[in-house]
């Protein structure tokens, strides 16, 4: 008969906290220096959370919904003060505000629309309109000066394209982005009181923007994802309201643009770190999705996602209560040699590297994961076409937004 794993007691790691600077400059420095392989559990009380590092473990996290339950996914990591949270409250904003918060059923009620309105065809449809929009942003660049990349190609391209996916009037895509910001310190940040308030403020009008875009959609459709939900909701008005329609967009919004801003950043700034990699690229374009998928694996731009536990478990070998919230630390799975041979090394031509868990797995699987994919890819065919002679610009700085979920460089400073 087999016998279980004999129980060892969580290790505890008070010096553990992601918002720590050193942290955020170089997460995979403070991985390299922990004990993973002996301790793949380990309880981090400056968050009050358990850092799960092993792939296997994460992935069985993922994989068992009943036992994990999503309601941390976006939970505010420092607690709210009332004024916040009565600010949320009146703006219908809850604390499992959207779908990847949420457990089945209420979550298969979303995300069967979500998945039905975006189709492989209306993605596809998309390429000709990326394309374009990375050469109208490469062409205001000026190639004799030293330029920041985040400012005019990774965050301007995602934002542009999901904002038009679902259809928002351009008018209206600065207030949506800026919300956008608001959003992910307000949840993965760790925001002083006053902030928390701002932050509530913006999250309040943010969704009641998106409630009057549903409403001004169903009297006016167009070729746009928010029609497409809206076509859904007219077949069974009850079992798609456009109250979650709201919901729904308020998930892409957010989703469909930190997420991908920051892949492509830490795309290029990992290709030109070490120059033989891009001048690899430029020679050889074919090269390039197998980059875009090792940069998910080697430096996620989601490293961190978050479960909590429903019922008394045993994970890694420790056991947890109920309630147990878990920081599923995805970056870690990425370095994980068990799966990826020589994991501290960047090899775009690296076998198996979609096997990460950069989009998790299972029924909250990332509903954009080819769309992200493939603004990444386009972006990077137009920037190597382009400024085949692209390099980092040395001495600038390269800082990081204090969240423990989205990241990527918000300067990336390059010369053509
Ligand atoms: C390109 C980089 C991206 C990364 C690394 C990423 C990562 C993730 C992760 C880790 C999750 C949670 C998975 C889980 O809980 O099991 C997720 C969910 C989701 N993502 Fe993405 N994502 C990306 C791009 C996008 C884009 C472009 C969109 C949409 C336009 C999108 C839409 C969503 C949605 C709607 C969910 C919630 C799915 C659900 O709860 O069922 N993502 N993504």
């Amino acid at each position: 008969m087999a016998t279980e794993p004999e129980q060892v007691q969580c290790p505890v790691r008070a010096d553990f906290d992601p918002l720590d600077p050193a942290f955020l400059e170089d997460p995979y420095a403070v991985l390299a220096s922990l004990p993973v392989s002996e301790e793949p559990v380990f309880y981090a009380p400056a968050l009050d959370y358990y850092v799960v590092t092993r792939y296997a473990d994460v992935e069985a996290v993922f994989l068992d919904p009943h036992s994990y339950s999503a309601a941390t996914a976006q939970l505010p990591l420092v607690p709210l003060v009332p004024a916040a949270r009565e600010i949320l409250a009146a703006g219908g904003h809850r604390p499992q505000p959207s779908m990847v918060s949420l457990d089945p059923p209420a979550h298969t009620r979303l995300r069967r629309p979500t998945s039905r309105a975006f189709t492989p065809r209306r993605v596809a449809a998309m390429e000709a309109q990326i394309r374009a929009t990375v050469d109208e942003l490469l062409d205001a660049v000026d190639p004799a000066a030293p330029f920041d990349l985040v400012a005019a190609l990774t965050f301007p391209l995602p934002a542009s394209i999901v904002f038009s996916f679902m259809g928002v009037p351009e008018d209206d895509r600065a207030r949506l982005k800026e919300w956008c910001g608001h959003r992910a310190t307000l949840a993965w940040g760790r925001p002083a009181p006053d902030e928390q308030v701002e932050h509530a403020e913006s999250m309040a009008a943010y969704r009641g923007y998106l409630r009057e875009l549903v409403a001004a959609k169903a009297d006016a459709r167009g070729d746009d994802y928010a029609s497409a939900l809206l076509a859904i909701h007219d077949e069974d008005p009850e079992a798609l309201t456009h109250e979650e329609i709201a919901s729904i967009l308020f998930s892409l919004s957010f989703a469909g643009h930190e997420t991908t801003n920051n892949l492509i950043g830490n795309l290029v700034r990992r290709l030109l770190e070490d120059r033989s990699r891009w001048e690899a690229i430029v020679a050889d374009p074919s090269l390039i999705p197998g980059a875009v998928d090792e940069t998910l694996r080697f430096d996620t731009s989601v490293p961190v996602w978050r479960r909590v536990t429903t019922r008394p478990v045993t994970l890694g070998g420790v056991d947890l209560p109920e309630g147990a919230k878990l920081f599923l630390w995805l970056a870690a799975t990425g370095r994980d040699g068990a799966v990826f041979p020589d994991p501290d090394r960047f090899d775009p031509q690296r076998e198996g590297a979609h096997h990460h868990l950069a989009f998790g797995k299972g029924i909250h699987y990332c509903a954009g994961a080819s769309l992200g994919k493939l603004e990444a890819r386009l972006a990077l065919e137009g920037l190597t076409g382009r400024f085949p002679g692209l390099r980092l610009v040395e001495g600038r700085p390269m800082p990081f937004h204090p969240n423990i979920s989205f990241r990527g460089p918000l300067q990336l400073w390059v010369q053509a």
